[in-house]
């Protein structure tokens, strides 16, 4: 036999056209049986009631849904506190020594902590804010780096009722300084710095100058992240100390009980327009599906597992999939800080072997990074206790795919892609790891009890396979209850396109075995002669090619055809840019997928405009594309990669 490491992405592409659960994972699966599907549809309400019925209710519900389109309210009359779920039920079912956090710095500095730890260092905190006049229903705003003490000081905020709005660390000034202002925050928390690829990030000199316009704020608790870590911002008068705060304080406090629709967090997020959107979500509904999702979707073991996800805490996948699913479920989790490449490019690999990681989910961006480097960075790992894979963020081009089961995956491994927002709080179309035939590329089906349909233009179902715009069209309880201080918006954002569905801002299309398949916002959708293309399809197509790491592609007005794709492409090691490589990359795609699809140019290039989180910013590739002036550039994680590019371009023509 082969080495099955040696095949090419063309070898594993032919041979791996559906992946099977195999028998060894479906005989201890959470769900092996596909009769799931049809109870939870049959009693939708029902079956959400039997997630919430698994969590601790100080008071119980009177009743599971309101329902006044397009505002919900779930387990109404039901009263928790969202931290005893994440907590106190485990050390009082006995399992106050389980790890809840392996944690390791960048630097190499670890850290254990068990969920009694936890509890009590949330209680130190959650007495700690009290005491700085935080109360119930105030804002928190936290800008913190991957440490534990993040995690911690989420859940003390919904110890105490107070709504929290975790700030990506990695946002400018402004950008954190809006957000406060939006929510008017009362209390800001961050750490003085970071590590990131060896080098010292300094935090608290961005909070600094974002709080100095923020008059509602009146301190600013500051974590010394140690280790080397300082700050050369210097203390203002609202700073107080993290350790002056919290780590005297009594390490119990009891927990506020909360109503089921009460305000958890307030997350923002970016709309079509320049102000980002604070997405709300409540208590008893989020925890409800965030539990669910957690243990179906993951087929999570807590007493057993070791679970990574490699998001961030400041986006929605860390706070549904590191914070409150994982926890609320009591499960064992790594946290790293830093970078993948750091100090090599097996990091990942060599923590997974360290800490015995059992289900690993990260985005496909990640994977396509992997790729560049190297299958022999994983190959030097023992990666043998993983047992499931994940996959969030953007849709995985079916390369990607197979490459992550091969050389991750060990190709044994079912890999979920999960398709959800920050919006939706929860995965919403996943495959169940036990029962579904994945296919490299597809999202498969909506979670048991999640309703999806695709719509055209004029509001009329796709009916069978056919493309159209994605929505959900029953209330979920992990649903956004509104933009903070901006109904209106909310109404015309998700409700006002397909009156009474939830207008996902998703194009997708669904195959003969009705497997959805997302092909990315619609946003991104091009009219190319008046033909439908995804701009994710071509870049799939383009990142098929041997020579091709990864690719972005964006409509750019043309003249004759309305819209007209462009390609920025980088281009693996060893291959060297040139006008015939051009010519065949162009002439691929057209064999690909269409002439129509065959991008007008392709300009190469080293680097390609990302967000923080890894999302290629396409409005910006238009705009240099289009010989405009480029839009805003705040949430670029490297700002000079533009510059490189346009020059790039300019040359080009
Ligand atoms: O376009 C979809 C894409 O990410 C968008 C949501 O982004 P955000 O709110 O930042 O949340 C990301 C993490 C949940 C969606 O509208 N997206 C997310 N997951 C997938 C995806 N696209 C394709 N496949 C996915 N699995």
């Amino acid at each position: 036999m082969t080495d099955p490491k040696a095949k090419t992405i063309d070898t594993l592409l032919s041979e791996i056209r559906t992946f099977i659960p195999p028998a060894e994972f479906v005989a201890q699966a959470n769900v092996a049986d596909p009769a799931i599907y049809a109870s939870a549809n049959e009693d939708w309400q029902g079956w959400w009631a039997s997630w919430a019925e698994k969590l601790q209710w100080d008071r119980k519900w009177d009743t599971v849904l309101n329902w006044n389109l397009p505002y919900a309210e779930w387990f109404v009359g039901g009263k928790l506190n969202a931290s005893v779920q994440c907590l106190d039920r485990h050390v009082a079912a006995g399992n106050g020594e389980r790890i809840a956090f392996y944690f390791e710095g960048e630097q190499g500095d670890t850290r254990e902590l068990t969920y009694s730890q936890v509890l009590r260092n949330v209680c130190r905190i959650a007495n700690g804010l009290k005491s700085l006049g935080v109360n119930k229903g105030d804002r928190v705003a936290i800008y913190m780096p991957m440490v534990p003490e993040l995690a911690m000081t989420l859940l003390a905020c919904a110890r105490i009722g107070a709504i929290f709005s975790v700030v990506f660390a990695g946002f400018s000034p402004t950008s954190l300084k809006d957000r406060i202002q939006d929510q008017t925050a009362k209390l800001v928390i961050c750490a003085d710095g970071c590590w990131r690829r060896g080098k010292v990030l300094d935090l608290k000199t961005v909070v600094n100058e974002a709080v100095a316009a923020c008059d509602s704020v009146t301190n600013v608790v500051v974590l010394r992240r140690g280790g080397g870590c300082t700050s050369a911002a210097p203390a203002t008068a609202r700073d107080v100390e993290w350790n002056d705060v919290f780590a005297n304080q009594a390490d119990t406090c009891t927990p506020l009980a909360m109503d089921s629709e009460d305000p958890l967090f307030i997350l923002y997020t970016s709309g079509t327009t320049g102000k980002p959107k604070g997405i709300v979500h409540t208590t008893g509904g989020y925890l409800t599906a965030a539990l669910a999702t957690t243990k179906l979707v993951f087929d999570l073991k807590e007493e057993k597992d070791v679970y990574w996800c490699t998001a961030d805490i400041g986006w929605i996948t860390g706070h549904t999939y590191i914070v409150f699913g994982p926890m609320a479920n009591g499960a064992t989790q790594v946290i790293y800080e830093g970078a993948p490449d750091f100090p090599h490019q097996d990091r990942f690999w060599a923590l997974i072997e360290k800490y015995k990681v059992s289900i690993f989910y990260t985005a496909p961006t990640a994977i396509r990074a992997f790729m560049k480097w190297g299958e022999e960075h994983p190959a030097k790992h023992d990666l043998s206790t993983l047992r499931l894979l994940g996959s969030v963020g953007e849709p995985i081009n079916p390369e990607a795919w197979v490459w992550y089961l091969h050389h991750i995956g060990g190709g044994k491994c079912p890999i979920v892609d999960t398709w959800w927002q920050t919006e939706t709080g929860a995965i919403m179309i996943t495959p169940l790891p036990g029962i579904t035939t994945t296919v490299p590329g597809s999202a498969t089906t909506p979670f048991p009890g999640i309703e999806a349909k695709l719509i055209q233009e004029d509001g009329s179902e796709v009916i069978g396979a056919g493309g159209g715009y994605l929505a959900l069209t029953r209330p979920w309880p992990s649903m956004l209850r509104g933009l903070w201080g901006d109904n209106k918006r909310y109404e015309e954002t998700y409700w006002s396109r397909f009156p009474g569905k939830y207008f996902a801002g998703d194009g997708a299309k669904r195959d003969e075995n009705n497997f959805l398949w997302i092909l990315g916002r619609v946003d991104d959708v091009m009219n190319v002669s008046g033909h439908r293309l995804s701009t994710m399809e071509i870049e799939s197509s383009l990142v098929a090619h041997p020579s091709v790491a990864e690719a972005a592609v964006v409509g750019v007005a043309h003249e004759m055809k309305g819209q007209a794709p462009i390609g920025f492409v980088i281009l693996r090691h060893g291959y060297v840019a040139s006008p015939q490589l051009e010519q065949e990359l162009r002439a691929f795609v057209g064999t690909e997928i269409g002439g129509l699809a065959r991008p007008e140019r392709i300009t190469f290039t080293p680097e390609l405009p990302k967000t923080r989180s890894g999302k290629i910013m396409r409005r910006l590739l238009r705009d240099i594309a289009e010989g405009k002036e480029i839009g805003d550039v705040t949430t670029l994680a490297d700002p000079n990669v533009l510059k490189g590019l346009q020059a790039e371009f300019v040359k080009h023509d």
